[in-house]
């Protein structure tokens, strides 16, 4: 499937791309989720974020990362010299998929299906906003950024080259982070996340 001959500048297409993915019925996810979130921010950054998938705040505001995980990336990002407002910041996945337990909507990753599906809108904003450095949060966008299953571990800490010259980076998803129970574990992994991060914020200067 070819994406159709957009018209306009680049603030016109991204609205229009935006405008149709808030109709999409790609995959089963806009059934239950409240609504499309697309990503955000400058359309010349240099610099795109991706995570997986919005969670149960980023459903009901209609932002990307404004809940418990993107508040953690803020400060990974302002730690490590990263300024997000320079960066577009957009998911891998764009509507929220969970399960219901009473009355709280707990996360569920997404299978690969979905990311492929959903890879059909990633694709489009990367191609739009060209940016030098990609950064992938997760094992699901680093599935949607290199169009294949990786491993964490072994991918991150490194550059991979990506097409139109641009470099892909992998590293863990904030949600991880708040996830490891032990303190300990937890400040040596965050650690470890802004030192990623670093590595990003040397490249986009
Ligand atoms: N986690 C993500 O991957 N993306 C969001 O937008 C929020 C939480």
């Amino acid at each position: 499937e070819k994406v159709p001959k957009r018209q306009g500048d680049v603030a016109t297409v991204w609205a229009t791309i935006r405008h149709e993915a808030m109709g999409c019925t790609r995959c089963p996810l806009h059934r239950d989720a409240t609504q499309m979130i697309f990503g955000e921010g400058p359309l010349d950054a240099p610099l795109m974020i991706i995570g997986e998938q919005p969670g149960d705040q980023e459903d009901l505001a209609g932002r990307p990362f404004v809940g418990p995980a993107g508040q953690l990336l803020d400060r990974a990002l302002a730690q490590a010299g990263v300024d997000r407002s320079r960066a577009y910041v957009t998911n891998a996945v764009k509507h929220f998929k969970f399960e219901r337990q009473g009355k709280r909507r707990l996360h569920q990753s997404p299978d690969a299906g979905e990311i492929e599906a959903c890879r059909w809108w990633l694709g489009q904003e990367i191609d739009l906003i060209r940016p030098r450095i990609i950064v992938a949060l997760g094992a699901s966008a680093a599935r949607a950024m290199l169009g294949k299953a990786v491993t964490i571990g072994r991918t991150r800490g490194a550059a991979i080259a990506l097409k139109d010259g641009a470099e892909g980076w992998v590293t863990v998803h904030p949600s991880y982070l708040l996830r490891l129970p032990d303190a300990e574990r937890q400040a040596a992994e965050q650690a470890r996340f802004v030192d990623d991060l670093r590595m990003v914020a040397e490249r986009v200067k």
